[in-house]
């Protein structure tokens, strides 16, 4: 059988996307009116359409702190989050390595929401069948944009905490022969997307901040693809610190916790199998309602927000930036500043995975479940969540007993889905890592050699 593999672009054009031919950096560009236009995949990017990185500075009168919260957007990349980048990587490489064939294999993409609206939107992009796998309790507009997409929805039971069961539904789904998965939690690609295209995009977001350097990166694993731009940054920043954010209701890296949250896309109850446990230096929990009031505040405070001196201007940049465990990484990175008492010069680095759109049935939520939401109590709540940020729930993880605590967690949580203890045990050593990293340069030359030419099978 004959076939074509996708056109898509390399990671170092995900970087840079100044590296592709003018013919299709202008195609792109006038992809971005029909966002069904294949030629999207290549606006897969950190940058805006003036070569900058999409970022926001916010202003310490938000953050109650000295140091810079820089905080990369990931709302502008197709699809509405970042997720499609990792989508896209793993579907590329294995389209380029011949173990994923348009018109033959149908995609599989395990997922609580954004990398299943990534995965969609990639095969429909791409030209393949798709089914995401998720949990039956997530925000409704996530549903509507993976089917507006075209991909079927298989859904298991229970929220973002539940994901381990959309893992097993995988792995039985897998079995059949057609059947392809994206998964994120322990392929390779997604840790190539985010140690390359965003660990670099974050040096460059903070050149002209602050002292230029990196203090601190903040996240909060989902998968942990995200975490591994702290990989990178550690290479040009050995002092940055590195941490994972959980949500208080389900500290599963801290403590063992595994509670209910309301933080989606984050705290999914296991240690994923491509998170670099040696590069995590602390490990911090935020309340997940201080995440939704917190949006909340950026969504309707805006009279609140004037007393303490942010600008509606300021305010209206800021409104549609953030979805839920954007506001979580943003209260994370503030309670690490303070941690580690950072001071005007120094920067800690967090994202926003996606932005407002699918988190106004949040919000509604919410407003169903306090009895007052007017100005007087998110005033209440701004000083609270924000101003008042504690330091408590910190764990430094840098010890040899909190290594080995991690590893056993990997282990419980990945030798029943086939994992040989060897390989698990290749993950203790840095090099291992390196070598995955490095394997992006081999695919930046193959994926360009191969994009849109015909194979055969
Ligand atoms: C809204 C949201 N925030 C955070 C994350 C976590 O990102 P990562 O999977 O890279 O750890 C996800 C992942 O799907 C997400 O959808």
């Amino acid at each position: 059988m004959k076939y074509k593999i996708p056109f898509g672009p390399t990671y170092d054009e995900m970087l840079h996307p100044h590296l592709n031919t003018d013919a299709v950096q202008k195609k792109a560009k006038s992809a971005l009116k029909n966002e069904l236009d294949p030629y999207n995949l290549f606006n897969i990017t950190w940058r805006k359409a003036d070569g900058t990185i999409n970022k926001v500075v916010l202003p310490s009168s938000l953050t109650g702190v000295d140091a810079n919260i820089v905080v990369l957007l990931g709302k502008d990349f197709p699809s509405g989050s970042h997720k499609v980048g990792p989508a896209y990587a793993t579907l590329m490489e294995g389209c380029v390595d011949g173990e994923i064939i348009p018109g033959k294999h149908t995609i599989l993409g395990p997922s609580t929401g954004n990398f299943g609206i990534g995965v969609s939107y990639i095969c429909n992009l791409m030209k393949f069948d798709s089914i995401v796998i998720m949990p039956d309790n997530m925000s409704k507009e996530r549903y509507e944009r993976i089917e507006q997409y075209g991909a079927k929805l298989d859904l298991t039971p229970g929220t973002e905490s539940d994901v381990i069961l959309t893992l097993e539904r995988t792995f039985e789904l897998k079995k059949n022969p057609s059947y392809r998965a994206l998964a994120q939690f322990e392929l390779f690609p997604n840790y190539r997307f985010h140690r390359h295209v965003t660990g670099n995009s974050a040096v460059e977001a903070v050149k002209a901040v602050g002292n230029g350097r990196i203090a601190c990166f903040a996240s909060a694993p989902g998968s942990a693809g995200t975490l591994a731009a702290g990989d990178y940054i550690k290479t040009v920043y050995p002092e940055a610190k590195v941490v994972a954010l959980e949500p208080y209701e389900c500290s599963t890296l801290m403590d063992g916790g595994r509670g209910q949250h309301r933080i989606e896309g984050i705290g999914d109850k296991m240690c994923t199998l491509i998170h670099n446990i040696l590069t995590t230096d602390f490990i911090a929990l935020i309340k997940d309602d201080d995440a939704v009031r917190g949006l909340k505040i950026l969504r309707d405070g805006d009279a609140v927000l004037k007393d303490y001196g942010i600008s509606k201007k300021a305010f209206d940049t800021l409104r549609d930036c953030f979805g839920v465990s954007g506001i979580g990484n943003i209260l994370g990175a503030i309670k690490m500043a303070k941690y580690l008492q950072l001071g005007v010069n120094d920067n800690v680095v967090t994202v926003a995975t996606d932005g407002f759109d699918r988190y106004d049935s949040v919000i509604k939520d919410l407003e169903n479940r306090y009895l007052e939401t007017e100005d007087f109590v998110l005033k209440r709540w701004f000083k609270d969540i924000f101003m008042h940020m504690d330091t408590h729930h910190i764990k430094d993880v840098r010890s040899e007993n909190n290594k080995q605590r991690l590893f056993k967690q990997k282990e419980d949580d990945w030798l029943k889905f086939g994992y040989q203890k060897d390989y698990l045990d290749k993950m203790r050593s840095i090099d291992f890592w390196d070598q995955e990293y490095q394997k992006v340069f081999t695919y930046n030359k193959k994926i360009k050699k191969l994009r849109g030419s015909e194979i055969n099978e």
